[in-house]
C-alpha cells in the first residue's frame, strides 16, 4: 500500500535536551563538584508533518511528557530547537508564544483534574475563546453579540466531538459527567480555537476499554475533518497501533527507533522495541505471551548509564555497548546477596559499600593479606557473569591494597538509517 502524502513539516525538534535541577540539601549542593541534573530528554531530533500522527511510546518515566511539554512551549528547552510550522519558537516568549498557543494544545491523561469542577462545561469549552477573544478582532468582550458568538461556536463544537444533547449538557459542570463525557469536553476546549497541532498525553489511558475505542475513533474523525496533527503520547502499544502512523519509540530520555507504526509492529528492529512488543497484551488467549520486560529496573535519569542507555537491560547486549564500573559493582551486589551462590565472597570482596566506581573503574582496598584472594574471587565472579560484560573487561589489576577492574570505552553509538527507518543501536552499526 502507498503511504499518504505528507503535508508540511508541522513540528521539528532538533537535538532537544530538558534537564531539571535535582532539588538536594544545601550542604550536598555544596559538596557535589557538578550540578546534578535529571536528564528527562536528552538530544531528541524528530519532525511531524501536517495531517500525521506521531505516537510517542515508552515506559514510564522516560521522557514523553517533557517532550510533549516543550514541544508547545510549556517547558523552556535546556538546549536544542523546537520549530513550528518552519518558526524557530525555542526562544519566544510575550504575546508571540500566546499567539502560538492558539495554535498548538495539550490535552492530558486525567480530564477531571483539567476541569474546574465549579466551571460549567460550556464556559470551559468557551474560555480559551474569552481568553484570546482579541486576536479575533473583538475589542469588548463583553458585548452580547460576541457572547452569543461564543456560545454558538461552543454549541457546535459539543455536536462535533458528540457530547450531546449540547444544550442540555452547555449547563452541566464536571461532576454530572461521565469520564468519557469529561474528556471529550477537554478536546472540545482544545478545539475550540482550531490549532494546528494537538499534543495528547495519555488522552485515554484513564478510560474504560469501550470508551476508548470511541474517543480514539472520534480524534480519528477530528483529524479528518481539521486536517490535525498529532504527537500522540502513550506508554501503551496497543493503543498507539490502532492511531499512529508513525511511532518514535523512546528510552531514558533518548528515541531508540522512529518509523512507520505498521513496520514497527511488523518487525522491530531495537532491542528495547522488541521487548515493548512483547509486553502487548494479546486478546486472543492461545496466542498470549508472557509479559516479559528486559530484566532490571529502568535506570535513573540523573545518572543515566554509558553508552547505549538501555545496555544493563538488554537481552542482545554487546561488549561494546557501554558496560562501566558501576555495572560490575550492580552485577557484585545480586551476586552478594543470594548466598548460595556466594558462599563466604562476601568475606573477601563485601560489604559492597566499600566498592568505588568511577566511569569505566571499579575498585576496592582489599583488606590486609587478601589481595591475591581478592582478584581471584573477581575472576570468579566474573565467570559467572553476562558474557559480553565479562568480555568487555580490559584488565583486572592491582595496585598496592587495591583491585582495580577496568573496561573497555564503548564505541560510539549513531542513529542509524535502517530501511524505512532510524534506529540507535550497535547491532546496526
Ligand atoms: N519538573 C520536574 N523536576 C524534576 N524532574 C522532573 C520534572 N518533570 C519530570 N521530571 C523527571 O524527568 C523524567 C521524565 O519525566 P516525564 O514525566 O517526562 O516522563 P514520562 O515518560 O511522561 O512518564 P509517565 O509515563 O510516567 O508519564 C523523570 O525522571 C521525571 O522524574
Ligand atoms: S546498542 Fe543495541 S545491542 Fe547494545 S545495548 Fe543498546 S540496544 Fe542492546
Ligand atoms: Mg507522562
Amino acid at each position: 500500500m502507498a503511504q499518504p502524502e505528507l503535508g508540511d513539516e508541522i513540528l521539528r525538534l532538533d537535538n532537544l535536551n530538558v534537564h531539571f535541577p535535582v532539588k538536594m540539601p544545601f550542604v550536598q549542593r555544596l559538596l557535589q563538584r557538578e550540578k546534578a541534573v535529571v536528564h528527562a530528554v536528552d538530544g531528541v531530533s524528530f519532525s511531524i508533518h501536517s495531517g500525521e500522527i506521531l505516537g510517542l511510546v515508552g515506559e514510564s518515566g522516560c521522557g514523553k511528557t517533557t517532550v510533549g511539554k516543550a514541544s508547545v512551549r510549556l517547558l523552556n528547552p535546556t538546549s536544542g530547537r523546537i520549530f513550528f510550522a518552519g518558526q524557530d519558537i525555542s526562544k519566544i516568549g510575550g504575546r508571540s508564544l500566546r499567539t502560538l498557543r492558539r495554535k498548538m494544545q495539550i490535552i492530558f491523561q486525567d480530564p477531571h483534574a483539567s476541569l474546574n469542577p465549579a466551571m460549567a462545561i460550556g464556559r470551559a469549552i468557551g474560555h480559551p475563546l474569552w481568553i484570546h477573544g482579541s486576536e479575533f478582532g473583538i475589542q469588548n468582550l463583553s458585548s452580547t453579540v460576541f457572547r452569543e458568538r461564543v456560545q454558538q461556536r461552543v454549541l457546535s463544537t459539543m455536536r462535533e466531538v458528540g457530547l450531546t444533547p449540547e444544550e442540555q449538557l452547555y449547563d452541566k459542570f464536571p461532576g454530572d459527567l461521565s469520564g468519557g463525557q469529561k474528556q471529550r469536553a477537554v478536546i472540545a476546549r482544545a478545539l475550540i480555537l482550531e490549532p494546528d497541532l494537538l499534543v495528547v498525553d495519555e488522552g485515554v489511558s484513564m478510560l474504560d476499554m469501550s470508551i476508548r475505542a470511541k474517543v480514539l475513533e472520534l480524534m480519528l474523525d477530528l483529524k479528518r475533518q481539521h486536517g490535525l496533527t498529532y504527537l500522540f503520547i502513550t506508554h501503551d502499544l496497543a493503543t498507539a497501533k490502532f492511531i499512529c502512523d508513525r511511532l518514535a519509540i523512546m528510552y531514558l530520555g533518548r528515541i531508540v527507533e522512529i518509523g512507520p507504526a505498521r513496520d514497527i509492529y511488523a518487525d522491530p528492529k531495537h532491542p528495547y522495541t522488541k521487548a515493548l512488543l512483547q509486553v502487548v497484551p494479546i486478546p486472543d488467549p492461545d496466542k498470549r505471551k508472557e509479559k516479559v520486560l528486559p530484566r532490571g529496573e529502568v535506570p535513573d535519569a540523573v545518572h543515566p548509564p554509558a553508552g547505549c542507555r538501555f545496555h544493563p537491560r538488554c537481552p542482545a547486549v554487546l561488549p561494546s555497548c557501554g558496560w562501566e564500573g558501576r555495572d560490575f559493582v550492580d552485577f557484585l551486589d545480586e551476586h552478594l546477596s543470594d548466598p548460595k551462590r556466594a558462599g563466604d565472597d562476601e568475606l573477601v570482596l563485601g560489604p559492597i559499600e566499600n566498592w568505588r566506581t568511577n566511569g569505566l573503574v571499579a575498585s576496592l582496598e582489599a583488606k590486609p593479606l587478601n589481595i591475591e584472594e581478592a582478584v581471584e574471587r573477581v575472576k570468579a565472579v566474573l565467570a559467572e557473569a553476562p558474557i559480553a560484560m565479562a568480555q568487555a573487561i580490559e584488565s583486572v589489576s592491582t595496585h598496592k591494597r587495591t583491585v582495580i577492574i577496568h573496561f573497555r570505552p564503548p564505541n560510539e553509538l549513531r542513529q542509524t538509517q535502517v530501511g524505512d527507518r532510524i534506529v540507535e543501536c550497535l547491532l546496526y552499526q
